[in-house]
């Protein structure tokens, strides 16, 4: 994908150990930009990118990063996608997608099944991505307090 931000060309890559250093500071800060009623502390993050090795994309202009997608290696063929995020100022031009498809191919390579994930019950945006990257929310609706009280989730799941 060669899209531009600013003057910027943008490049969807993997996240790598080499990187991880320069990349982990902007990923948080974009996940605060993204999530600022519950981002994922520093060391959340970190932990989650040294888990999910290799399943962790990012939208790079050179100097900041834009997006990202963070999957779970399969545990029993199943796995799932626990975060994903773009940059207010680049909605809506095709990255969520892109980013998703991409980790998608990468989890069925390394043997997932199975991917699930949770979202807000009123995210619509994110609900329309997910459906129509052919993920079924599970029967029964919402899971009352997933997350903490008064946080409830949708759960989702794609199967071949
Ligand atoms: C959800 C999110 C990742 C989508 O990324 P995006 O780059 O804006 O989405 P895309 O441009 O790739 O659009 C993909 C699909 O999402 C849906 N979508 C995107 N924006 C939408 C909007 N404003 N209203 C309804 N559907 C929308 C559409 O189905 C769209 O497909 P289409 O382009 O064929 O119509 C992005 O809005 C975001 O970062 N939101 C805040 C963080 C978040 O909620 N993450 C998900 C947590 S579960």
């Amino acid at each position: 994908m060669s899209q531009m931000s600013g003057e910027r060309p943008l490049r969807i890559r993997a996240v790598t150990e080499e990187d991880l250093e320069a990349d982990l500071p902007r990923l948080v800060r974009l996940d605060a930009d993204a999530f600022p009623h519950g981002p994922y502390p520093f060391f959340v993050l970190r932990q989650l990118v040294t888990t999910c090795a290799g399943l962790v994309y990012v939208v790079d202009d050179g100097t900041d990063l834009h997006g990202y997608v963070l999957g779970t290696p399969p545990n029993d063929a199943q796995s799932w996608v626990c975060s994903l995020a773009i940059t207010p100022g680049l909605r809506g031009k095709g990255f969520g997608r892109l980013l998703m498809t991409k980790l998608l191919g990468q989890l069925r390579v390394k043997g997932a099944h199975a991917v699930r994930l949770s979202v807000e019950p009123r995210n619509d945006s994110a609900i329309a991505l997910y459906r129509s990257l052919g993920f079924v929310p599970d029967p029964g609706g919402p899971r009352a307090d997933y997350f903490g009280p008064g946080e409830d989730r949708l759960l989702m799941t794609l199967t071949p």
